[in-house]
C-alpha cells in the first residue's frame, strides 16, 4: 500500500527520493510528494495526485540540491486522494513534517483535543493528527527545558517518543524537524521500514527495493522500535526504553530483481522467472540420503512434530489459493487432518482449542494485516504459529516462531505469481516432511522427491504456449464473463485462475469444483461465456470429462488446460493449451502457468495497466 523513502547524504536527495518511489510504484498509490530542506532551512514540499512521473515533472520545476529529505505514497484511507490529503504533512507552525504508512484508530479523539488547543487542520487524514500531535509535544518539552538544552536532538525525539506511545493503531513513519536539519527520525509500530546504511550516508525505506544498488547492509526495524538517523550514522532506542543494539543484516538483492529486463510488464517477467523461484525455494532442501525435505526454520523437533495433530494453513487471495493446495498434499502425502481459513475470518472466530495444532500463516510479503493479525490471535491461543513467507525480515517473518522462506526474489508485479507456485512447492515440502516423520516409507520418500524436483523443468516446458495462449486471449477478449473449472488438485487453480483474470483484466472471472455447475452455476452458461478447463490427466480426469460435457451440451465455449497427448480434449473443447504431464499433487504449479499467461494477454489487450491494477494495492496493510 503506501511507501515510504528517506535520505540523508552527500547526494541531491530529491533524486533518491523520486527514484526510490518509483520502485515503490508497485505497491499501489493513488498520490505521492516529497519533503527536502533547503538552504534557508525552510521544507520545500512538492504533492502531487496521479503518477510519480507528474510529480518528476513538478519537483524538476524547482529542483534543489539539498542532502536531506522524505517522500512518500499514498494508497487513500482516510479522505479522497487528493494534493492536500497527500504526504508529507506538516506539523504545528511548520516545526516539522511527516509521511506515514499505516492506520491511526484513535485520530478522531487526539484530533479533537488538538483543535481545542487551537492546532489547525488542512486534510482529512490521520496522518495529520501525529505530525501536529509530535508538534505539541516538542512544544511542551521545550517550554520545560534548560536553555542549554532547547537544541539537543534528544528533545525531537523524546517529543516523537511521547506523541507516538498515544497513538492507537499502526505506523511506519519518518519526520523531518526543522531544527535538526541534519536528521531523520523513523519509527514503527506494524507497518515496515527498514534503514540502509550507506558509506557517510543513510537510507529509509518501507522495503528494501529502493535500496537495491545504493547499498546491502540493511537494518530491519521492529515494532516499537525509533531510529535517529544522520549521514554518518545510526541510533535504534526502544519507544518505551532505551537504546538497543541493532543489527545489520545483508541484502539480498540485485538490480536485476527490481528492473524490467527487456519485459513489458513485472507480471511478464515474474511469470517467466517461476523456473528459476522454484529452483530457489528448493535449493538446498530436498534430501536424497534420507528421502526427506530440510526444513531447519521450521525450529520443531523431530518428536514434537510426531505430535501435531492438526494444521491450519491461513491466508487470503492468491496465497489462500497455494494454502488449499497445501491442504490436499498435506491430507495426500502426510495424512494430517488440515484446514484453510481465510486469515480476515480466523481474526475474529473462536475455533475449539485442539492440543498439537500447528499454524501456518501463508503469505508473500509477510505483511498483509489480516494475516497478521491472525498469527497473532492463534498465537495468544497457545498455538504454535509458523510462516511461510517471501519477504525476509517482514511483519510475519519476524513474528512467526519459525517457517519457511520461499527465495522466490521480490514480486512487484500486483498479481501474485512466481510467489504462487513457490508457496506450492514449499507446501509439497513441507508434505513429504511430515509424512517422512509418519507413515511415508524411503521408496515413497525417494519418489516423491524426484517428481518435485521435475517442477521446474516441467513449468519451463509450460511457457512455452506463451504464443498459444496469446491467440486464445485474442479469440476471447471481449467477453464480460468466464467461468474456471477444476476438481480436486487443480481446483484451487480454477480459483486461482479466474482471480488473476478479475484483478488485472477487471473481467468478471468465477472458480469453481467442476462438479458443482450443476447446483447452480451451469444457469450462467452461454455461447459468450467461456469455460476455462483444467483438466490434465489424472484419477479424476473422466468425471471432469463429463462436467465438461455438460457444458458443451449447453452450447457454452471450452478452453481446456490438458495434458500433452491427450487427444480426447482436442475433439470436444473449443481451443486447447498442452501442459507437460506431471505428478497429480505437483499438478497446480504447472497448470496455473498458462492461466497466469492468459490473464495477461487479455489485461493487456484491453489496454489495462497490468501492474497497477486500478484500486489494487500489493501488500494490504490495512483491516
Ligand atoms: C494476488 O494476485 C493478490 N494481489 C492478492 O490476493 C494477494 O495474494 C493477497 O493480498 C495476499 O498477499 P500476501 O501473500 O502478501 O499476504
Amino acid at each position: 500500500m503506501c511507501g515510504i523513502v528517506g535520505y540523508v547524504g552527500p547526494r541531491v536527495a530529491q533524486d533518491f527520493l523520486l527514484e526510490g518511489l518509483q520502485r515503490l510504484e508497485y505497491r499501489g498509490y493513488d498520490s505521492a510528494g516529497i519533503v527536502t530542506i533547503d538552504g534557508d532551512l525552510e521544507f520545500d514540499i512538492h504533492r502531487e495526485v496521479g503518477r510519480i512521473k507528474k510529480l518528476a515533472q513538478l519537483v524538476n520545476e524547482r529542483p534543489s540540491s539539498s542532502g536531506i529529505g522524505i517522500g512518500h505514497t499514498r494508497w487513500a484511507t482516510h479522505g479522497a486522494p487528493s494534493i492536500r490529503n497527500a504526504h508529507p504533512h506538516i506539523g504545528g507552525e511548520g516545526e516539522l513534517v511527516l509521511a506515514h504508512n499505516g492506520v491511526i484508530e484513535n485520530y478522531d479523539e487526539l484530533k479533537n483535543r488538538l483543535l481545542k488547543r487551537g492546532y489547525t487542520f488542512h486534510s482529512e487524514t490521520d496522518t495529520e493528527v501525529i505530525a501536529n500531535l509530535i508538534a505539541e509535544c516538542l512544544k511542551n518539552r521545550r517550554s520545560k527545558a534548560a536553555d542549554e538544552d532547547r537544541d539537543d536532538p534528544q528533545l525531537a525525539l523524546d517529543a516523537l517518543k511521547e506523541a507516538l506511545s498515544q497513538l492507537r493503531g499502526t505506523y511506519g513513519l519518518v519526520v523531518l524537524f526543522k531544527d535538526w536539519p541534519e536528521t531523520i527520525f523513523a519509527a514503527r509500530l506494524g507497518s515496515p521500514l527498514v534503514i540502509g546504511i550507506g558509506d557517510g550516508e543513510n537510507f529509509v525505506a518501507s522495503d528494501a527495493s529502493p535500496l537495491v544498488g545504493y547499498t546491502d547492509r540493511i537494518v530491519y526495524l521492529s515494532d516499537n522500535q525509533v531510529a535517529v538517523v544522520n549521514a554518518n550514522g545510526i541510533e535504534v532506542s526502544h519507544r518505551d526504553l532505551g537504546l538497543i543494539q541493532h543489527d545489520v543484516k545483508e541484502l539480498q538483492m540485485d538490480l536485476t530483481s527490481v528492473d524490467l529486463a527487456g519485459y513489458d510488464h513485472y507480471m511478464l517477467k515474474e511469470i517467466f522467472e517461476q523456473p528459476a523461484a522454484l529452483r530457489n525455494t528448493l535449493r538446498g532442501r530436498l534430501n536424497d540420503d534420507d528421502a526427506t525435505a530440510v526444513l531447519g526454520g521450521l525450529n520443531l523437533t523431530p518428536n514434537q512434530m510426531r505430535r501435531i495433530k492438526r494444521v491450519i494453513f491461513t491466508a487470503c487471495g492468491t496465497s489462500w489459493h497455494s494454502a488449499l493446495v497445501g491442504e490436499y498434499m498435506m491430507e495426500e502425502i502426510a495424512q494430517i487432518p488440515t484446514e484453510v481459513e481465510y486469515a480476515s475470518e480466523l481474526r475474529y472466530r473462536n475455533p475449539p482449542m485442539c492440543e498439537n495444532t500447528l499454524v501456518f500463516a501463508i503469505t508473500q510479503s509477510g505483511e498483509t494485516a489480516d494475516t497478521l493479525a491472525a498469527l497473532r490471535e492463534m498465537k495468544r491461543k497457545g498455538h504454535r504459529t509458523l510462516a511461510i513467507c517471501n519477504v525476509v525480515g517482514s511483519s510475519i517473518a519476524q513474528e512467526a516462531e519459525g517457517g519457511i522462506y520461499l527465495h522466490a526474489g521480490p514480486e512487484i508485479g500486483v498479481a501474485s505469481t512466481k510467489a504462487y507456485t513457490s508457496q506450492c512447492v514449499a507446501l509439497a515440502m513441507l508434505a513429504l516432511h511430515f509424512g517422512r516423520l509418519r507413515h511415508l516409507g524411503y521408496a515413497d520418500g525417494r519418489a516423491i522427491i524426484e517428481q518435485i524436483r521435475a517442477v521446474p523443468d516441467a513449468v519451463e516446458q509450460a511457457l512455452k504456449t506463451n504464443d498459444r495462449v496469446a491467440e486464445i486471449a485474442a479469440k476471447y477478449k471481449d467477453c464480460q464473463n468466464f467461468l474456471y473449472l477444476g476438481r480436486h488438485f487443480n481446483f484451487p487453480t480454477a480459483l486461482e485462475g479466474a482471480l488473476k483474470l478479475k484483478e488485472i483484466s477487471y473481467i468478471h472471472a468465477e472458480g469453481y469444483p467442476a462438479a458443482e455447475m450443476k447446483h447452480g452455476p451451469i444457469a450462467l452458461v452461454d455461447k459468450k461465456t467461456p469455460s476455462v478447463f483444467v483438466m490434465p490427466k489424472g484419477f479424476i480426469y473422466d468425471k471432469v470429462m463429463s462436467n465438461l460435457e455438460e457444458i458443451k451440451a449447453r452450447g457454452g465455449p471450452v478452453i481446456a488446460v490438458a495434458a500433452e497427448g491427450d487427444r480426447r480434449i482436442e475433439k470436444v473443447a473449443d481451443d486447447v493449451i498442452f501442459i507437460p504431464p506431471v505428478q497429480e499433487f505437483l499438478q497446480p504449479i504447472v497448470s496455473i502457468i498458462p492461466l497466469q499467461l492468459l490473464a495477461y494477454h487479455i489485461a493487456v489487450l484491453r489496454g489495462c495497466d497490468v501492474d497497477k491494477p486500478r484500486n489494487l494495492a500489493k501488500s494490504v496493510t490495512v483491516e
